[in-house]
Parts: C-alpha cells; sequence; structure tokens
C-alpha cells in the first residue's frame, strides 16, 4: 500500500511511518515542520534503511496535496497534521481553528477530486469531555470537550461521519488516543516538543537531563486512590502500530468508525513517576502543587472494539515506555 502520512515528520507520525516502511508499505510525508525537523526523515531512513518521499508543504495547501496525489498513487491516508497544544488552543482559537479544520477539509477535496476514499484520522480521547465515566466506549456521547483544540477534534470527527453518510463508498477511521507516550527503542525518534513541555513525559524527560528544575505534579487532592489524575498511557510504537491495523481494516471496509486506541488501565502521575525513576534507576526532583485548569481526575480506554475489530491491542509495558522516553530524553538533551 502507498500512504500519505500528513504530520509525517511529528512525534506520531514519524513512529508510524517507521512501522508502515518496515512492514513493507510505502510512505509518502507531507508535513511543514512547523513542529518537527527535517533531520527526523533522516532518522527515519536510519531505522529503516528506507527513505519516504517527504513535502515540505502546509496541508492546507490544495495545490500541494493535489503535486502529491499527481506524482504519487496513493491508496490511503493517515491524517495527523495539526496543531495540538491545549493551553495554546485556548488562548489562540482562531489560529486552531482554522489550521486543524481547514488542513482536515482541505484534505477531503482533494481526495475526493482524486478519487482516493481511505482515510485514517488521528482523533482523541479528549472527544468523549468531562461527562461520560472511565472507561470510555466508543458507543458513549462524544460531543463534549474543554478546550478549542478538543473540539477541532469532535468537529473533524462531525465532518467525516457527515461525509460518509453523503459517499457511503468512502471510509473514515476515526482512532481516539489516550495518552501515547516513550520512544522508538533506537533512541532516534521521540516527542520533542518546541519550548517547555505542557505534557508529562516529555516535561520529566528535561527534568531527568537537568534541563529542567523539577516536576511540578499538578494536584494530589483527586479522588483517586493516590490523590493525583489517572491516565491510560499507552506505548508510541503500539499506537503507530495501530494505525498500520486500521489502514488494513479500512482498505476493505466502508463508512465511519470511531475506535479507542488504549491499554484499558489508568496510571497515576506518581506511579508513572514512579516508575520512571525505578526502570531508569534515577531520583527526579518533584514537588506537588496546584491543580492545572481543565485536568479530568480520572480517565482511560475500554479498547475491546479496537481488538475486536482491528485485531489490534497494547504489547508494551509501563516500564519500556519510561526506559524508552528517557533514551530519548538523553539523546536530545546531548544535541
Ligand atoms: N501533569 C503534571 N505535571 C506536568 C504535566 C502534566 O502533573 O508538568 C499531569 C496532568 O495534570 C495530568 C497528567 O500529568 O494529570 C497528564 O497530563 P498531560 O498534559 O501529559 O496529558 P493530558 O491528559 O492533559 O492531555 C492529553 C493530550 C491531549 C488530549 C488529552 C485528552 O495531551 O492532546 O490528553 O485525551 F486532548
Amino acid at each position: 500500500m502507498k500512504v500519505l502520512v500528513t504530520g509525517g515528520a511529528g512525534y506520531i507520525g514519524s513512529h508510524t511511518v517507521v512501522e508502515l516502511l518496515q512492514a513493507g508499505h510505502e510512505a509518502v510525508v507531507l508535513d511543514d515542520l512547523s513542529n518537527a525537523q527535517a533531520d527526523v526523515i533522516n532518522r527515519i531512513e536510519t531505522i529503516t534503511g528506507r527513505r519516504p518521499a517527504f513535502y515540505e508543504n502546509d496541508c492546507k495547501d490544495a495545490d500541494a496535496l493535489r503535486r502529491v496525489f499527481r506524482e504519487h498513487e496513493i491508496d490511503a491516508v493517515i491524517h495527523f497534521a495539526a496543531y495540538k497544544a491545549v493551553g495554546e488552543s485556548v488562548r489562540e482559537p482562531l489560529k486552531y481553528y482554522r489550521n486543524n479544520l481547514d488542513s482536515a477539509i482541505t484534505l477531503l477535496e482533494v481526495m475526493e477530486e482524486v478519487g482516493c476514499r481511505k482515510l485514517v484520522f488521528s482523533s482523541s480521547a479528549t472527544v468523549y469531555g468531562p461527562e461520560n465515566e472511565a472507561p470510555y466506549r466508543e458507543d458513549m456521547p462524544a460531543l463534549q470537550t474543554s478546550n478549542p483544540y478538543g473540539w477541532t477534534k469532535v468537529m473533524i470527527e462531525r465532518i467525516l461521519k457527515d461525509y460518509v453518510t453523503a459517499h457511503p463508498d468512502f471510509c473514515a477511521i476515526l482512532l481516539r488516543y489516550f495518552n501515547p507516550i516513550g520512544a522508538h527503542e533506537s533512541g532516534l525518534l521521540g516527542d520533542d516538543p518546541n519550548g517547555i513541555p505542557n505534557n508529562l513525559m516529555p516535561y520529566i524527560g528535561r527534568v531527568a537531563a537537568g534541563q529542567l528544575e523539577k516536576l511540578t505534579i499538578f494536584g494530589d487532592d483527586y479522588p483517586t486512590p493516590d490523590g493525583t489524575c489517572q491516565r491510560d498511557y499507552l506505548h508510541v510504537v503500539d499506537l503507530a502500530v495501530g494505525h498500520l491495523r486500521a489502514l488494513e481494516y479500512a482498505a476493505d471496509h466502508e463508512g465511519a468508525e470511531a475506535i479507542n486506541l488504549g491499554t484499558g488501565h489508568g496510571v497515576s502521575v506518581l506511579e508513572l513517576v514512579n516508575a520512571f525513576q525505578k526502570v531508569n534507576e534515577l531520583t527526579l526532583p518533584y514537588v506537588i502543587g496546584p491543580r492545572r485548569d481543565g485536568d479530568l481526575p480520572a480517565f482511560w480506554a475500554d479498547p475491546t472494539k479496537a481488538k475486536e475489530v482491528l485485531g489490534w491491542e497494547a504489547t508494551h509495558t509501563l516500564e519500556d515506555m519510561c526506559r524508552s522516553s528517557w533514551l530519548y530524553a538523553k539523546n536530545c538533551a546531548r544535541k
């Protein structure tokens, strides 16, 4: 299969490109490098021995997309390209709505022009919002969220469902990710956001590397066993493999299908911090701070549907996630 991966130089995108190439598929990456490094393409080649075609373009650029489809016989698209910082989306909502919605709509329009009918979309557990109780199942109402970033995911899911209603021969798989962490075992790919990280694991990596002084745990008075928030952390390589299974499923199915990708287990912030210290044999300075606005106490996936429909389940342990994250963070710190 030849697959266009928008946002393929980013954190989840790059790991997915590696899995695609290693499974014998061909990958074409389109990425404007607004939150990724060009060197990622070289690293993908180092890991796989194969170099994906690379277009440094914005996914809102219809002509650039047309050129990709003209130059390659694309069978399916995985759409990652999007802005993803929750806090920034609250401060700059228009930037998020313009970029994320426009990218998705432009991509769909060009796919329609060229007759490409298979799409895997990078959605998020954020669509379950604050009303549902964990574990989240795909048949729960998923129309609430708490920030503009999350709303772009809800809206694009809606757009895709409406598009499929109008075009029943199209297949859109909406993958709702929980909390991806970890890095490629080579230490060459991982999560290295610009500026001070918002997400827990890249923040921990920088503290462990001595680039940030200490971790602040946002609240220890939640109604959870140790008082800190619980999330469903899954290894980014498991997540990447989930995209391959979704592509295989889409190849001979039609319709729109939302599917959770998570482990099914909640892990608290303190449990994650302790696992990171233990597996990497280091001490992580941390303090307990106030709660962060908008954080939910606890949520995790019901991953039954992914197993039944895609034959997918997470295989990496929390220790694998902590070990690989540190390997990558050490490499980044040396740069
Ligand atoms: N946390 C800290 N200290 C930090 C950073 C995070 O204690 O410095 C805690 C948070 O309070 C939370 C947990 O670590 O309890 C995880 O926080 P992340 O920011 O890593 O992840 P979130 O669960 O807040 O957000 C993630 C994705 C979003 C997605 C959301 C819901 O980043 O894209 O899950 O699915 F929308």
